[in-house]
């Protein structure tokens, strides 16, 4: 079989296995996949290693997505966007970087909570690498406005302007935010901590779909918080089984179901 692996530290607790081997069965690809732990000072190491075994792919978890940008042969122009790869692809000797994590965020708001993202007043919470990932596909996904918030305003107002020439994309302090947003996604890591970024209630508007990267056995208190507010809520367990779907797709040209793996993984103990 064709050899894959998610590579990592820590990468025991990885869903990425049992999410490609549910995908794997289900198309009929005959592939193995793997955990790579990886010293914290050993990424390009272990990865090296894994491509001259004959690996065909990697996806790259925390804390390697930098260094997996900077040292593929070439880079997708999602991958460069977001500055940061989670899917390495290995292509007659040449290591793509890929970066599938806003597609998929895209694909299970649309796809798995049902909200078409087109027209719609989307506001992101958050200016880090995970924000930052989101930004292109939401613009290319034919958002209305993307405005983003962050605790550090600084960053927030640096995303837009970087990505001013792909759409509409405003920086906003957080106090200053105006109007109720469609769409209201938490890309900040506050949820780690059990912390609220500074919402106010009324930036959902009617209907709204309130989404956390994040997800749990429980829903996150930005969850709790935009239900007490009459908003939708989603959790990011779709979205890491969409993004593994975009990478696979990348990997073996087939597009996997993500329904049965998604509900699967619910059931299961998370
Ligand atoms: P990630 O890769 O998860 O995006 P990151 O790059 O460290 O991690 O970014 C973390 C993001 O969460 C940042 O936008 C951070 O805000 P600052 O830029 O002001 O640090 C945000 N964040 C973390 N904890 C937060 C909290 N308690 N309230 C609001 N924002 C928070």
């Amino acid at each position: 079989p064709d050899r894959y692996a998610v590579i990592g530290h820590p990468v025991a607790h990885s869903k990425s296995p049992q999410i490609h081997a549910a995908f794997a069965g289900q198309t009929g690809q005959n592939l193995a996949y793997e955990r790579l732990l990886a010293p914290l000072d050993g990424f390009v190491t272990v990865m090296r290693g894994f491509v001259a075994q004959g690996g065909k792919g990697l996806s790259v978890t925390v804390p390697f997505k930098l260094e997996a940008h900077g040292l593929a042969d070439m880079l997708t122009a999602r991958a460069r966007a977001a500055g940061a790869v989670n899917a390495l692809h290995i292509v007659d000797g040449r290591i793509v970087g890929d970066n599938t994590d806003g597609a998929g965020l895209v694909r299970d708001i649309e796809h798995g909570a049902g909200v078409a993202l087109e027209g719609k007043k989307v506001l992101m919470l958050g200016a880090g690498g995970a924000a930052r990932g989101a930004v292109l596909p939401l613009l290319q996904a034919g958002t209305a406005s993307l405005t983003i918030a962050n605790r550090t305003a600084a960053k927030a107002a640096g995303l837009a302007a970087g990505f001013a020439a792909h759409g509409n994309i405003l920086a906003r302090d957080f106090h200053a935010l105006q109007g109720g947003f469609d769409v209201v996604i938490n890309a900040t890591s506050a949820s780690m901590d059990d912390q609220l970024p500074p919402v106010r209630p009324d930036v959902f508007a009617s209907g709204a779909l309130a989404y956390d990267m994040m997800y749990g056995r429980e829903p996150t208190v930005f969850m709790r918080f935009a239900a007490e507010h009459g908003a939708d809520t989603r959790d990011g367990l779709g979205m890491l089984v969409e993004q593994a779907a975009e990478a696979f797709l990348l990997w073996r040209a087939v597009r996997p179901d993500t329904a049965p793996v998604y509900a699967a993984l619910r059931a299961g103990d998370q």
